[in-house]
């Protein structure tokens, strides 16, 4: 049986609705039930839990061989996984699949780095089999959090300078994930996955005007302007910042990378930035 989190994500949703159009069921932990109203199946099992509460973890770990760690950004990202970890270990759980991020390091500037950096120290030191899927950032951004600039003011706000970054698109990460989950063949492996290209933000502005017909504009920023605008688009003050420590490191070529492990492990290779940009036209040109 599998264990899922982070079912409100897109992340989440996708791995879930893959798993059960491949006819797999699944355990969903969940803070919330009412998130989920396409979990109705009987294929899953949904079982109210928080990552802060032990307790809670633990009743959804029973008879789990593969679990799903999809952590939050947040200030006790480190805390909530090690109760995961905790109870997975205890539980007898034979595999965890943590997602992670490119760069992930305890001793990391960036607090995302390092939060998923400690976990993965603590995964690595509990004995657990374990997987980590360390994505590079994900081209969705320019949906979720970048999206409305783009739509309404037609330009791209970014304090990236011309750094370069493999942008991979969450439905391949997702493909990668459930491949992961069910074929049993992984062990203590890390995958950095990315997308097919490394694109600079003037020359994703490009791709964006060819795509929608009109000219969109990269607009250079201080990393103060930045965090404003993420919270602007509906994003905590906390993550915004988070986010904002970690553009410093992408600006200094961090996630300059593109790998080719996506295809390795699922056969096909990663949409392009032009494949997703066509899939989520009707989006960017919406009024
Ligand atoms: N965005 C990127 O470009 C990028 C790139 C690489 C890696 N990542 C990683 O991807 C992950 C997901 O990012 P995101 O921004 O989509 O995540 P997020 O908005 O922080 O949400 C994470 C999920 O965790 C759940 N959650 C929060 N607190 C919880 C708790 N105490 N107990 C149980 N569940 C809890 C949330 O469910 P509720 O509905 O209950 O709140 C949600 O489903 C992060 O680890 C991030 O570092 C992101």
């Amino acid at each position: 049986m599998i264990l899922l989190t982070g079912l409100s994500t897109a992340t989440g949703r996708r791995v879930a609705k893959r798993l059960l159009k491949s006819g797999h069921s699944f355990t969903a932990l969940l803070r919330d039930g009412d998130k989920a109203p396409d979990l109705k199946s009987k294929k899953v099992t949904l079982v109210k839990g928080d990552l802060s509460k032990p307790d809670s973890i633990k009743k959804a770990m029973d008879g789990i061989e593969n679990a799903f760690l999809l952590p939050p950004t947040s200030e006790n990202q480190f805390k909530l996984e090690k109760n995961f970890i905790d109870a997975a270990k205890e539980a007898g759980v034979k595999h965890l699949v943590k997602y992670s991020v490119l760069g992930a390091d305890p001793d990391s500037p960036s607090t995302i780095l390092k939060y998923h950096g400690q976990s993965e120290k603590y995964l690595k030191d509990s004995g657990l089999r374990y997987t980590l899927i360390r994505p590079n950032l994900f081209m969705q951004n320019f949906v979720n959090f970048y999206g409305q600039q783009i739509r309404k003011k037609k330009e791209i706000r970014l304090p990236l300078k011309n750094a370069k970054c493999g942008y991979v698109d969450v439905r391949d990460t997702v493909r990668l994930i459930n491949k992961v989950l069910t074929s049993n063949g992984s062990k203590n492996k890390i995958y950095t996955i990315t997308g097919p290209e490394s694109l600079s933000c003037l020359e994703i502005t490009e791709l964006f005007s060819e795509a929608m017909g009109k000219k969109i504009n990269y607009v250079e920023i201080k990393p103060k302007e930045f965090k404003k605008k993420m919270i602007e688009a509906g994003v905590k003050e906390r993550v915004a910042e988070a986010y904002s420590e970690l553009y410093k490191l992408v600006r200094d070529g961090l996630y300059d990378q593109v790998t080719d492990d996506i295809y390795k492990l699922t056969d096909r290779q990663p949409h392009t930035f032009e494949e997703f940009l066509d899939d989520n036209i009707k989006f960017f040109l919406k009024r």
